[in-house]
């Protein structure tokens, strides 16, 4: 831990030092006796140049100090460095989870290249003191940074930010959204200095796939999750190892070779689509962390308030209605239980369609290959548009419930009429009614219109779903 005098504000001594400027309490956590190391930042710039000039490479050298200091005894030397009474100026406050007692690095091997700490404890604390009465109104307003548990306050309205050793965010909601943002130190530079790492659940899947690749093409930092959703020990496994800043879910069963098999296998299907998808965001909760999660607008049926053809959309507050397949079921009541979780970003994704005409889940791909097809209006999402904006919206910690489709709608034989133009000219197919279609399948599936305009709203540039299909579908792949 570095005592520097430019530190996070909510690390304890930026933080304390912060508080005894405005004449408040220090609140310590439990009883103060956890110990800290702390090191001059000057000190700790002497260590990075030792190594790079001494250093072997390859070899990794710890930078930290022996001389240990009780949270308690460093609140007690603020006080005397700002002339307060400890005995009132104090306050033992509630502890927080996973309040590590001690962090000791053994700095032997940078002392053997001849570094050693030259700022004694009291002088680097006069130093940090100094600069921060210089420089009062650097982090602008730090008001919820300084709360005795600043992550408990997580209220309509209000901002929240992490505990001392946890993520640099905090959450501000509005009225429609919440958002988790990073706060931009004032006259500081860019707010995503953090470096991205996503773990990913999905490995072997459609889009769990699509998503490491695209994050090896963006050069973001990732790894897919070992562990099995329904196993939260697997999951805390797998964060504290990977130690992400956000989490991506796009595990779930979906049945092979369609949601049919979910009719006839239900048990397995709740342990991964419910029990298992609540565990991964309770589990990312515990962590702070945002998980965006790819859900399903194939929880919705044409209705009278949104009639096939009227244009008129089902919106994000919208509650699910259909549940005609277990599959669908699953999925509407994990999305509502998971509206309790602010730290869930909900995709609802619908029919998605990729560039890679040869994937059998691929919607295209799928109703060219059928025998017949319904031909009915629908939202949908076009893969290689929205998942790019996925990971845009998790940079942008977006939270809450987003229909995850292009705008408009389009229906089966639209498609087919762009098949014929760009890949197969001689490509024919014979339409059936959804009564028909009822006797080949097991299910009913839902057909609908998704509002989009809240995504749309956040990303501009969002393009139509017909102007999608051909850019990223069909142009790619024009045969004709
Ligand atoms: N494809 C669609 O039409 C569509 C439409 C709308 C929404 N979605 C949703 O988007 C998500 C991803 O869809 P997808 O098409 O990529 O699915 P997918 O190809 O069927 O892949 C599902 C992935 O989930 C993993 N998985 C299943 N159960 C798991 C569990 N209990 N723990 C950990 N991993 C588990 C599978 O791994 P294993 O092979 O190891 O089991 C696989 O990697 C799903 O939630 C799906 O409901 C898909």
């Amino acid at each position: 831990m570095f005592m520097v005098p430019i530190s996070f504000r909510k690390k304890l001594i930026p933080k304390f030092i912060l508080l005894a400027m405005r004449g408040k309490t220090l609140p310590i956590h439990g009883d103060g006796s956890n110990v800290r190391s702390y090191l001059y930042c000057e000190d700790v710039a002497e260590a990075f140049e030792v190594i790079l000039h001494k250093g072997e490479v390859g070899r990794v050298y710890n930078i930290g100090t022996k001389k240990e200091r009780r949270v308690i005894d460093v609140a007690r030397d603020i006080c005397k460095l700002f002339s307060m009474d400890p005995e009132t100026s104090i306050e033992f406050v509630e502890n927080r989870p996973f309040n590590d007692q001690r962090y000791f690095l053994d700095d032997q091997r940078l002392k053997n290249l001849g570094w050693s700490e030259r700022t004694v404890w009291e002088d680097g604390l006069k130093k940090t003191i100094k600069w921060y009465t210089q420089n009062p109104d650097w982090w602008g307003d730090v008001t919820g940074a300084l709360l005795p548990h600043p992550r408990m306050l997580m209220m309509p309205g209000s901002t929240h930010f992490d505990s001392e050793d946890g993520k640099e965010t905090s959450y501000v909601s509005g009225p429609n959204q919440t958002r988790m943002v990073v706060p931009t130190p004032k006259g500081g530079s860019s707010p995503q200095k953090q470096s991205l790492k996503f773990l990913i659940y999905g490995r072997t899947g459609w889009i769990g796939g699509l998503l490491g690749q695209l994050c090896e093409k963006q050069g973001i930092a990732f790894e897919y999750g070992k562990g099995r959703l329904e196993d939260r020990s697997s999951l805390n496994a797998d964060i504290q190892n990977i130690t992400p800043t956000h989490v991506f879910n796009a595990a779930g069963v979906t049945g092979r070779p369609n949601v049919d098999w979910c009719e006839s296998h239900k048990t397995e299907t709740i342990r991964a689509n419910v029990a298992g998808t609540l565990t991964l965001a309770d589990v990312c909760r515990d962590h702070g962390l945002l998980m965006m999660n790819f859900a399903t607008g194939c929880i919705f049926e044409y209705d009278t308030a949104h009639p096939q053809g009227s244009g008129i959309g089902f919106k994000e507050e919208d509650k699910p209605n259909f549940i005609g397949s277990f599959y669908s079921k699953t999925k509407a009541v994990v999305e509502e239980l998971l509206k309790e979780y602010d730290n869930v970003c909900t995709l609802r994704v619908r029919m998605p369609i990729s560039s890679d005409l040869n994937n059998p889940r691929n919607f295209i791909t799928k109703i060219s290959r059928y025998n017949k097809v319904v031909n009915i209006p629908n939202s949908m999402t076009v893969l290689d548009e929205l998942l790019p904006i996925s990971i845009e919206m998790a940079k942008k910690n977006l939270r809450g419930i987003w229909n995850f489709t292009n705008p408009g709608v389009v229906s089966h034989n639209e498609i087919l009429e762009m098949y014929k133009t760009y890949i197969d000219p001689k490509f024919k197919w014979e339409n059936f009614t959804l009564e028909e279609q009822a006797k080949v399948i097991v299910a009913p599936r839902s057909n609908n219109e998704m509002d989009a305009s809240k995504l749309k709203k956040e990303f501009p540039e969002l393009l139509s779903i017909k102007e999608s299909l051909i850019k990223y579908a069909f142009e790619p792949n024009r045969r004709t």
